[in-house]
């Protein structure tokens, strides 16, 4: 399908539903005017402070600053991607979804069969359902109630129990399913041609998606001791392990009622069910693998802040260092839960109930600060020779934070831990040559310094610097910071917390070169007007910021070859228009 076609579907789709049809049907909608009130479903608040336009058919949330069009808000609400946002739009319009032909690979029959698929592993789901309430199923309850898990929290994660090798085969054969399909699920095993349920005798764990799909399963044990401890599902066309968190499901249908602030990422299935029963209910888990990109775009789509809770000195070990580097470079905020005793997060609450676990959240240590003291513990600091091993590679964990003001904040934690002085550790850091360099943000700067650019991106960071006063914004604008020197200034501005005033951007002048120019744009301004000029240019740099990204995007189309591609870079071409 060609761009201009697929954006005509869209128009279509978004014609086709009504803006406050679709909000109100998630949260209670008042009419004042010409506008509808609600309170956000996306940040917790007491007044209304969400819109909705029926006319231009957007909504928008004057607390969080959110809003968008029909599409926007399904994605943010039910947290998919742009494709499942409009697929669930086009179920909704009863229309249907447009066809990206893979050229030769079969796509449409692919998107066909895994329907299928997902319609047999709903009646998988239910089948070990059914089981576990049976008679037969005694065997599973009964282990549950031993770890504490009651009837309740089993059926809220939908446990099953998988009473033998034949009958989960002959209860979807009855269905009318093939069994060429339950091995393509990866429901069953083969042994001598024949096929059979390899959970057999387990406990039964849905693993269910984001859109409510069941996936795969997860199956363990009922004696102790016996290996392997849990059986998952294989990957299968339904099923990427290492790019799927167990639990979303529920946290989406906690979102429904709160705002979520935090999710809590945990190794095990068990963590979470118990945690879900102790009342915490913002936990999913990562299945025993170290953190995927997509497993963190993921975390990023529900919040910006993430607790690592792993079992005893799990999040120490180098791969999962690397999966906590990933979701610090999507921009989440990564805090290490250290459980003492060995304990993992089930066994905690257990033993110390949901509030001992909360406070063991607060002691949660921010990722950089983690790292350090980790680091801390591989060396002797009695000996000289360590303390000096240690600053140094210290310092390498230093140089990835993204600004020099961040690093600053750390050399104190560094010299008490190494007992060596912060001008050591100073020294040290600025010995490495390339430092300058990864402090800065690498960016081209677009336009001539008296071009629009310019002028737009000096009025805002003039009035972030406090040049307006009364003003209120907290948006990331990071995004649009193209000048080092300016990213030199907004990092300040964001390191203080919005504390940064003209003094301290004037005092900057002679070490940058775009303190002047920019307290001499703010002046050109006056003050009754600042406040809607200020809005305006940053409405510019966002459509500076658009256009750049859409030329890119449409380059990468132009030159991409792949179907798949170049359906995901079509989808988020059609992102940056409607901004
Ligand atoms: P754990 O052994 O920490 O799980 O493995 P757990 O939830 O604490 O197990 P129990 O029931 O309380 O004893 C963490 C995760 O690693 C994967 C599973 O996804 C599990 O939830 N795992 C573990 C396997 O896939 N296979 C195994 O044999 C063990
Ligand atoms: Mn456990």
């Amino acid at each position: 399908m060609k761009e201009q076609d697929f954006s005509e579907w869209i128009d279509r789709l978004k014609s086709r539903i009504g803006i406050v049809d679709l909000v109100g049907s998630y949260v209670r909608l008042d009419r004042k005017g010409s506008r509808y009130w609600a309170c956000c479903p996306f940040h917790h608040e007491k007044t209304p402070s969400f819109t909705v336009d029926e006319q231009r058919n957007m909504f928008y949330c004057y607390g969080c600053h959110v809003g968008g069009d029909v599409i926007r808000f399904v994605m943010d609400i039910e947290n998919v991607d742009f494709m499942n946002a409009c697929k669930m739009l086009a179920q909704r319009a009863g229309m249907e979804m447009p066809e990206f032909k893979s050229r030769g690979k079969g796509g449409e029959s692919l998107a066909k069969k895994k329907e299928r698929l997902y319609g047999m592993t709903v009646e998988a789901a239910r089948f070990y359902r059914a089981c576990f309430e049976s008679d037969e199923g005694k065997v599973a309850r009964e282990y549950l109630a031993g770890r504490g898990i009651s009837p309740a929290t089993a059926k809220a994660f939908g446990l099953g129990y998988s009473p033998g090798y034949r009958q989960l085969v002959a209860k979807l054969k009855s269905l009318g399913y093939l069994e060429i399909e339950m091995i393509e699920a990866g429901l069953v095993d083969q042994k001598d041609g024949e096929v059979y349920d390899a959970m057999a005798g387990r406990l039964i764990v849905p693993i269910i998606d984001g859109m409510k799909r069941v996936i795969a399963f997860g199956g363990r044990v009922l004696v102790k001791d016996k290996l392997p401890k849990y059986k998952n599902t294989r990957d299968t066309v339904l099923f990427d392990k290492s790019n799927e968190l167990f639990g979303q499901d529920t946290v989406k249908k906690l979102r429904m009622k709160q705002a979520v602030n935090d999710l809590i990422v945990v190794e095990g299935y068990m963590d979470v069910i118990s945690l879900y029963q102790a009342g915490i209910k913002n936990a999913v888990a990562s299945m025993g693998t170290a953190l995927t990109q997509k497993q963190a775009a993921i975390l990023k789509r529900y919040c910006d802040k993430v607790y690592i809770c792993y079992d005893g000195d799990a999040a120490g070990k180098k791969a999962t260092v690397r999966g906590l580097d990933i979701l610090y470079s999507q921009g989440l905020d990564v805090r290490v839960v250290s459980l003492p005793e060995g304990l993992d997060p089930d066994e905690y609450v257990r033993k110390y109930g949901a509030e001992g676990y909360v406070a063991e959240l607060a002691k949660a240590k921010p990722l950089f600060e983690f790292k350090l003291c980790d680091l801390a513990q591989k060396f002797d600091m009695t000996v000289a020779d360590d303390r000096g091993k240690y600053v140094v590679e210290a310092v390498e964990i230093l140089r990835q934070l993204k600004n020099p003001a961040q690093i600053d904040a750390y050399i104190p934690l560094v010299s008490s831990l190494s007992g060596l002085s912060a001008e050591t550790v100073r020294r040290q850091l600025m010995s490495g040559g390339d430092f300058a360099a990864t402090a800065e943000v690498k960016r081209v700067p677009s336009g001539r310094k008296n071009g629009i650019y310019y002028k737009a991106m000096r009025f805002v960071l003039y009035a972030l610097c406090g040049g307006v006063p009364g003003l209120k914004f907290d948006r990331d604008i990071s995004l649009y910071v193209e000048d080092p020197d300016h990213a030199r200034i907004y990092d300040e501005i964001r390191n203080s917390g919005s504390e940064m005033t003209l003094d301290d951007l004037s005092a900057e002048a002679k070490t940058n070169p775009e303190a002047t120019p920019i307290l001499e744009e703010g002046r050109k301004v006056s003050e009754d007007v600042a406040k809607e000029y200020f809005a305006d240019c940053v409405d510019k740099l966002a459509a500076l910021y658009a256009k750049k990204e859409r030329k890119a995007l449409l380059d990468s189309f132009r030159s991409e070859t792949d179907e798949e591609e170049r359906q995901a870079i079509l989808a988020r071409l059609e992102m940056t228009k409607r901004n």
